[in-house]
C-alpha cells in the first residue's frame, strides 16, 4: 500500500553540533520589495563534536555574499543544496578552529504565508522561529544546543515602522538616509536561534513597571494595533501576577530590564516565549468585557504565566533538541496550571484539565499519531506541538510532583536550575534533578518518557467486615500504538515494562467521611499488579480512585450506580466528585447510545435526581463546580468509549443520546432550572474573575437546559431570553452564550441574531471569529453547506490562522457529528481545505488534517468516505512535508 510517509529522523541519531557559535551580530534592513539580512558569526569548532564542515541550515533565502575573516568565499569552498549550506574549507585553507563567517542575504517576507520565519503581517513585521524558522532569516546551524549572544540592528522607514524591537536591551538607535531609522538591540543571554524576535511596525503601547523582590525594576510594555489599547488591561495584569506568582512559587526572578509582549493577528499557534520579546496571537492579549469571554481572559491569564514561565523553564534552561521538546513544554504548562489553580479555583482548573485531555489526548494516544512525551522519531517536528507533549507531559511532570511532594519538588526545581543554568539539556537532566532532590528512585518513572498510549488501570476491591479490612489489588496494562509498531519495524527496541502510577486513593464512608487518616493516601504502584491493604476500616468503603486525576490512565473499576452516586454526593475530592458523575453519565449514555439514542427508559430517576442535588448544591455553595457537573460528556469522549470497547464510532447515535439526556432532563427538571436561573441573576458589575464567573457559567448552562425544551415552551419562555440576551447583555460571555445556544435553533430569531452580531462586530476580527465558530458547531443540518459558504464570505481568510481554527477546524474538530457525516461531506470539505492551504501554511494545514485521526474507528461507508479524501490529500502535488507526515500515518 502507497502510504508516502516522509523520512524520519531518530532521536539515537543525536550527535553535538560540530561548531559552535559564541556571537551573532544581525543587522536586517527592511525594504519595499524584500529585507536584507547580513549576519556575522562568531565560530569555533566544538571540542566534543564529531569535526567536518561548518554547515549551516537556510531555506528560501538569496545569498549576495559569504566571507570568511573578511575574504569572499571562492564557490568551490562551499556547497549549497537541500536548505544547508555546508563549508567545507576556506579559499583551499582547512577551516581555522575560530573563524568569523559573514553572510548577506535576501528574503522575502512579503510572500511567506507559513508565518515561519520574518513574515508580514498587516502593515508590520514579525518573526516566529520556533521551532525551525531562524533558518528562514539567516544562514545558521538552526538547532537549540547552538546558543549565542545576539545584537540585532534593524533598519527600516521611520513613518511605517515607528516600533524596531528585538531582544533584551536596546542600546541605540539612530536616523538613516530617506526617512529611515534604525534600532540597535543586545540581548545579555546566550540564547537557542529559536528564542530570536524581531519586530518592525506602527504599534501602540502600554506601558507600566514591576519590582521584583531583590529590589530591581522591571520595565513591562504590551504593544498592539493602533487603537487597541484599551483591550491591554486585562494582559498586563496577568504578566505582573505571573511574575510575582513564580517569585513567591518557584522563587524565581525575571532577569532582564525590559519584557515586551507583541501582539500580532496573524500567528500559527497561540505565542511564543522569545527572550525579552514574547510574541502573541491577538487572542491571548486583547479583551475587553464586551469582546471577550470569562474563558478568553483566563486564557490570556494562562498564556501569558505560561510564556512569561518559560523565561526560566525553556530560556535559562533550554532543549538539547527538539525531541525534548516536553522538557519545556510539559514543564510549563504544568507550571502555568499551578498558576491557574492558585490565581482562580483549584478544582475548577483541574476539571478542565481532565476534560481537555479526554477530549485531544486520549485520542491522540489512540490514533495513528501517538507519540511517547519525548518522541524517540518524527519526521516534521511542528506535528509535534501536541497535546501529548504538551498537557500528558505536564502531567508527567504532575506525577512526580505528587510522588515527591511538593517541598521536595520544588529542591528539585532548585537543583535543576542549579545544575543547569546556561544549558541545553534532556528530559533525564530533569528527572535525575528530581530524583536527587527528593531521594525518591525515578528511574522507572522514566519509562512514562518513552511510553505511548494511555495506560489501563484495573481496580478490584474487597471489604472483609469481621476482619475490618479493604483489599485494593491494582492491575495496569497498556497495549503498543501505531507508534511502537513503527519503531519495532525500525528495528528499535522498546521497553515495556510496567509503569510507575501514583493511585491517589481515599476510602469513602457509608457516612461520607474519609477512612483513612490522611484522608488521600497515594499508593505508588511499580508492579503489573499489585494489592494493598487497609485494616481498621469500619466499615465497608466507597473507593475513590485516582483523586485529582493522579494519573492519565482509563480506569476500570465495576462500581455500581449506588457507589457512584455515593461519591457524587460525599467524596471529600472535588475532582472525583465531578468525575464519579461523568462515570455516571457515560455509563447512561452508552445505553442509550446502543439503544440508537432513541426513546428515553435509558435514563434511570436517580440520574435526573442526582442532577437536581448538583444543581441545588450549586445554588448553595460552589456554582463553578456545579456548572462543569452538568456538564455532560463530551461527543469525542463518548465516541472514545465506543472505540475503546472495540465498537465501530456512530457519531449520529452519540450525537441523539446526548441531546435525549439534555431534552430528558430539561423536561423532568424545568422548574429546577428555572428557580436557579432567577437565583443566578447578576447582582454586580462584571468582572471577568471571582464567584461571578461561575455563577454566570452556572445560569448560562441553565439557559441551555431550558432551551432544549417542547417547542411550545421555548417559543414562548426561552426565545425572548436568548434574544434579549443576545442584543442587550453588557458582556461578552453571556452574549456568546446566548447566540452559541441560538444558532441551534432553526428558527428566524437565528439569522436575525446572527446578521445583528456580524454588523455589530465586523470590525473586530477576533469576535468575528466568535461569529464563525458559533456556525461552525452548530447541531443543524446543512452546517457544512454553511461553512463553505462561510468560506467564501468577506469576515474569511484562509491566509489567517485564527480564521481557520474559528471556522474549520472548530467544524472539524469541535463538530463530530458534521463531520463524520454519513454522506462524507465533511471529510470532502475538510479535503477541500487542506490541498488548497498546505502550499500556503503547512503547519496550519497539517493540523486540520488531524481531524482525520479517528478515520479507522469508523464504520465502513464513512470509512471509505475518509479514506478516499485522505488519498486525494495524500496524491496533492508537491505536499508539504507536514501534512505529508499526518496524512501518511493516518494512510498507514
Ligand atoms: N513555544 C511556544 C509555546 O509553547 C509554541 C511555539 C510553537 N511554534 C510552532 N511553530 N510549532 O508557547
Ligand atoms: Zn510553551
Amino acid at each position: 500500500m502507497r502510504t508516502d510517509t516522509p523520512q524520519s529522523i531518530y532521536l539515537k541519531d543525536y550527535t553535538p553540533p560540530a561548531w559552535l557559535v559564541d556571537t551573532v551580530d544581525l543587522h536586517v534592513a527592511i525594504h519595499d520589495t524584500h529585507a536584507e539580512v547580513r549576519a556575522t558569526l562568531a565560530c569555533r569548532r566544538n571540542p566534543a563534536g564529531p569535526g567536518g564542515a561548518l554547515v549551516l541550515d537556510g531555506e528560501e533565502l538569496a545569498l549576495q555574499e559569504l566571507a570568511i575573516d573578511g575574504a569572499a568565499l571562492a564557490p568551490f569552498c562551499y556547497a549549497l543544496a537541500d536548505d544547508r549550506l555546508a563549508i567545507a574549507s576556506a579559499n583551499g585553507a582547512p577551516l581555522p578552529e575560530r573563524l568569523t563567517l559573514a553572510t548577506r542575504v535576501r528574503i522575502a517576507p512579503d510572500a511567506n504565508t507559513q508565518l515561519s520565519g520574518l513574515y508580514r503581517s498587516k502593515d508590520g513585521y514579525f518573526t516566529q522561529c520556533e521551532a525551525q524558522g531562524f533558518r528562514r532569516i539567516t544562514f545558521y546551524p538552526d538547532r537549540p544546543d547552538v546558543m549565542a549572544r545576539f545584537t540585532c540592528t534593524i533598519e527600516a522607514a521611520r513613518e511605517r515602522f515607528p516600533q524596531l524591537l528585538s531582544n533584551g536591551n536596546l542600546v541605540a538607535t539612530g536616523d538613516a538616509t530617506d526617512g529611515r531609522h534604525w534600532a540597535r538591540w543586545e540581548d545579555p543571554y546566550a540564547k537557542p536561534c529559536y528564542l530570536f524576535a524581531l519586530v518592525a511596525a506602527k504599534l501602540d503601547v502600554l506601558e507600566d513597571r514591576f519590582a521584583t523582590r531583590s529590589g530591581r525594576t522591571v520595565r513591562l510594555a504590551v504593544y498592539v494595533e493602533p487603537g487597541k489599547l484599551d483591550q491591554c488591561g486585562h494582559a498586563m495584569a496577568a504578566l505582573k501576577k505571573s511574575m510575582a506568582w513564580d517569585e513567591r512559587r518557584f522563587g524565581l526572578e525575571m532577569d532582564l530590564d525590559h519584557y515586551m509582549i507583541v501582539a500580532v493577528g496573524d500567528f500559527n499557534m497561540g505565542a511564543m516565549e522569545n527572550k525579552g520579546l514574547n510574541i502573541f496571537n491577538t487572542k491571548y492579549v486583547l479583551a475587553r468585557p464586551d469582546t471577550a469571554t470569562d474563558a478568553d481572559f483566563q486564557g490570556i491569564d494562562r498564556v501569558v504565566a505560561h510564556e512569561y514561565f518559560h523565561n526560566w523553564t525553556g530560556n535559562r534552561v533550554t532543549c538539547r533538541d527538539w525531541f525534548q521538546l516536553s522538557l519545556k513544554e510539559g514543564l510549563t504548562v504544568f507550571r502555568d496550571q499551578e498558576f491557574g489553580a492558585d490565581v482562580h479555583s483549584r478544582a475548577v482548573t483541574r476539571i478542565q484539565e481532565v476534560r481537555a485531555l479526554r477530549v485531544a489526548q486520549f485520542p491522540e494516544d489512540a490514533g495513528p499519531m501517538a507519540h511517547p512525551i519525548r518522541p524517540a522519531s518524527y519526521a516534521e517536528i511542528n506535528n509535534f506541538y501536541t497535546a501529548t507533549v504538551y498537557q500528558k507531559g505536564a502531567e508527567v511532570v504532575r506525577m512526580i510532583h505528587t510522588l515527591i511532594g511538593e517541598a521536595a519538588f520544588r529542591r528539585g526545581m532548585d537543583l535543576y536550575f542549579a545544575r543547569h543554568d546556561g544549558q541545553a539539556v534532556t528530559c533525564e537532566d530533569f528527572v535525575a534533578a528530581m530524583q536527587d532532590a527528593s531521594g525518591v528512585d525515578l528511574a522507572q518513572f522514566r519509562r512514562w518518557y518513552a511510553r505511548a498510549g494511555t495506560p489501563h488501570l484495573k481496580a478490584e476491591g474487597r471489604y472483609d467486615a469481621q476482619a475490618r479490612r479493604y483489599t485494593l489489588t491494582l492491575t495496569q496494562s497498556l497495549a503498543p500504538t501505531a507508534y511502537e509498531k513503527r519503531l519495532q519495524e525500525a528495528g528499535l527496541a522498546i521497553d515495556d515494562g510496567p509503569l510507575h502510577i501514583p493511585v491517589a486513593l481515599g476510602l469513602v464512608l457509608p457516612d461520607g467521611s474519609d477512612a483513612l487518616p490522611e484522608k488521600t493516601r497515594v499508593l505508588p504502584l511499580t508492579q503489573q499488579s499489585q494489592t494493598f491493604v487497609f485494616d481498621g476500616i469500619p466499615a465497608a468503603p466507597v473507593a475513590s480512585l485516582l483523586r485529582g486525576f493522579s494519573a492519565p490512565v482509563h480506569l476500570d473499576f465495576a462500581q455500581g450506580d449506588e457507589e457512584l452516586a455515593h461519591l457524587m454526593a460525599w467524596d471529600s475530592d472535588p475532582v472525583n466528585r465531578w468525575e464519579a458523575g461523568q462515570r455516571l453519565a457515560t455509563r447512561i449514555l452508552l445505553a442509550g447510545i446502543a439503544a440508537g439514542g432513541e426513546g428515553t427508559d435509558w435514563i434511570p430517576d436517580t440520574f435526573v435526581a442526582a442532577v437536581a442535588r448538583v444543581l441545588d448544591d450549586g445554588l448553595r455553595h460552589d456554582a463553578a463546580l456545579a456548572a462543569e457537573a452538568l456538564i455532560l460528556p463530551a461527543e469525542q469522549v463518548l465516541a472514545e468509549e465506543m472505540a475503546g470497547a472495540g465498537k465501530a464510532i456512530d457519531p449520529e447515535a452519540i450525537h441523539r443520546a446526548r441531546i435525549a439526556l439534555r431534552r430528558h432532563l430539561a423536561a423532568r427538571l424545568r422548574d429546577r432550572f428555572e428557580a436557579a436561573w432567577a437565583a443566578l441573576a447578576p447582582t454586580e458589575p462584571y468582572s471577568p474573575d471571582g464567584p461571578q464567573v461561575g455563577r454566570r457559567a452556572l445560569r448560562n448552562l441553565v439557559l441551555g437546559y431550558l432551551a432544549e425544551s417542547d417547542a411550545e415552551y421555548l417559543n414562548a419562555s426561552v426565545m425572548p431570553r436568548l434574544t434579549a440576551q443576545c442584543s442587550g447583555a453588557g458582556n461578552m460571555t453571556d452574549v456568546i452564550a446566548a447566540l452559541g445556544t441560538l444558532a441551534n435553533l432553526d428558527a428566524p430569531e437565528r439569522t436575525a441574531a446572527l446578521d445583528a452580531f456580524h454588523s455589530r462586530w465586523q470590525g473586530e476580527a477576533l469576535v468575528v471569529d466568535k461569529w464563525l465558530q458559533v456556525q461552525a458547531t452548530s447541531r443543524l443540518p446543512g452546517t457544512a453547506a454553511r461553512v463553505r459558504e462561510l468560506m467564501r464570505h468577506a469576515a474569511f481568510d484562509i491566509r489567517n490562522p485564527n480564521k481557520v481554527y474559528a471556522l474549520v477546524r472548530a467544524f472539524c474538530a469541535a463538530n463530530p457529528r458534521h463531520f463524520h457525516a454519513a454522506d462524507g461531506e465533511g471529510y470532502r470539505l475538510a479535503a477541500d481545505v487542506i490541498t488548497e492551504l498546505q502550499a500556503m501554511n503547512p503547519q496550519v494545514a497539517a493540523r486540520i488534517a488531524r481531524s482525520f485521526d479517528r478515520w479507522r474507528q469508523v464504520d465502513a461507508a464513512r470509512q471509505a468516505h475518509a479514506r478516499a479524501a485522505l488519498e486525494r490529500i495524500r496524491d496533492c502535488a508537491g505536499l508539504a512535508r507536514d501534512v505529508a507526515e499526518v496524512v501518511g500515518k493516518a494512510l498507514e
